[in-house]
């Protein structure tokens, strides 16, 4: 018995209208659409190795300024689940030895679980030669729990749609990353890891008296998206990426308990952000479960919103992102 082995890469996704509350977290059965754009600066690489002579799954993660570990507890066991439904498609039961490596901060609201389980699901599947279509593919990605990252398997600008059940609920590109010379800039103003993991408040959002209202919101919210997307018009979609993402908080801090995932450097970016349209310089922000924000804006303006971004006391480091591909193989066998 050989060992089989495939390397992927995974992108983080920012989404513009977000995904908020699980009806069904056996499945990750999201309570509405989504829509997002995948970075082309924040990876991750994952080596999964099917290998007869494992006992048991091994994970070792290289997370971003830390040096190599073992996985253990929770995340462990998420990312042997999902290793669980790679095998039970390709009807096997060889354990896996996974090595995984982030670019960027984990669990801080730059959905670096988005683009650990993309990579972690093609590499498995890849290694396997299970053969799904991308539609398939993403709806395995959905189901390892971290619903997001089925939308880091198309390219470009991505719609998570959903009709509720298992194999209706899966992610599509709508325009390849050349379609919109956009740019996600992410002031990181705490790379700490996030107090309430997003799993964790999915499952609150229905205890929130707002959530109802949000749930109303979202479904013309996808609609204006796919506009602004088609049409390139960042006042639009940036108008919809900040109701968005004070939609979403606003369920967040209401939900029971609370989680306030924003800090002080938060509201600054927002403030920052504000000035400078008046001055004619066009980001908008949107945030996901986390402090830091996500700057939209247009590729030419990029680095003079990052030099602002940097000036601020309370931003620590910047991340400038172009549209970018989808999970892909980068070696195999
Ligand atoms: O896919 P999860 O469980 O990591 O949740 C993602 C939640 C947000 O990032 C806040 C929103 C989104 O749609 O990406």
């Amino acid at each position: 018995m050989t060992i089989r082995r495939a390397t992927a890469i995974g992108p983080a996704n920012i989404a513009f209208v977000k995904y908020w509350g699980v009806q069904d977290a056996a499945l990750t059965l999201p309570y509405n659409e989504s829509l997002s754009m995948n970075l082309d600066r924040c990876l991750t690489t994952t080596t999964v190795e099917f290998d007869p002579a494992l006992n048991a799954d091994e994970v070792t993660l290289k997370l971003h300024g830390q040096d190599e570990q073992p996985a253990t507890g929770r995340p462990f066991d998420r990312v042997a689940a999902q290793l669980d439904r790679v095998r039970a498609l390709a009807n096997i039961e060889t354990q896996a030895r996974v090595r995984s490596e982030n670019n960027f901060p984990s669990d801080a609201g730059i959905a670096s679980s988005a683009a650990a389980f993309s990579a972690l699901t093609l590499a498995a599947v890849a290694a396997l030669g299970v053969d799904l279509s991308e539609r398939e593919l993403s709806v395995l990605t959905r189901r390892s729990g971290s619903g997001s990252a089925c939308r880091s398997i198309p390219t470009g600008f991505v719609y998570w749609r959903n009709d509720g059940t298992d194999a209706g609920s899966y992610a599509e590109s709508v325009a390849p990353p050349e379609h919109w010379a956009l740019a996600d800039v992410v002031a990181v103003v705490d790379p700490g890891v996030k107090s309430v993991t997003s799993a964790d408040n999915h499952r609150l959002t229905a205890t929130s008296p707002y959530f109802p209202v949000r749930l109303q919101e979202v479904l013309g919210r996808v609609e204006q998206t796919l506009t602004a997307i088609r049409d390139r018009d960042l006042g639009q979609l940036g108008a919809i990426c900040e109701a968005d993402a004070v939609s979403m908080h606003v369920v967040s801090m209401t939900a029971i308990p609370p989680t306030f995932y924003w800090n002080a450097g938060t509201m600054a970016v927002i403030h920052g952000l504000r000035r400078w349209r008046n001055e004619g310089l066009f980001g908008y922000f949107t945030i996901d479960a986390g402090p830091n924000v996500h700057v939209i804006c247009a590729q030419q303006d990029a680095a003079e919103i990052e030099q602002r971004l940097r000036a601020l006391p309370e931003v620590q480091f910047t991340i400038a992102n172009g549209p970018g591909a989808g999970a892909r193989i980068v070696e195999q066998g």
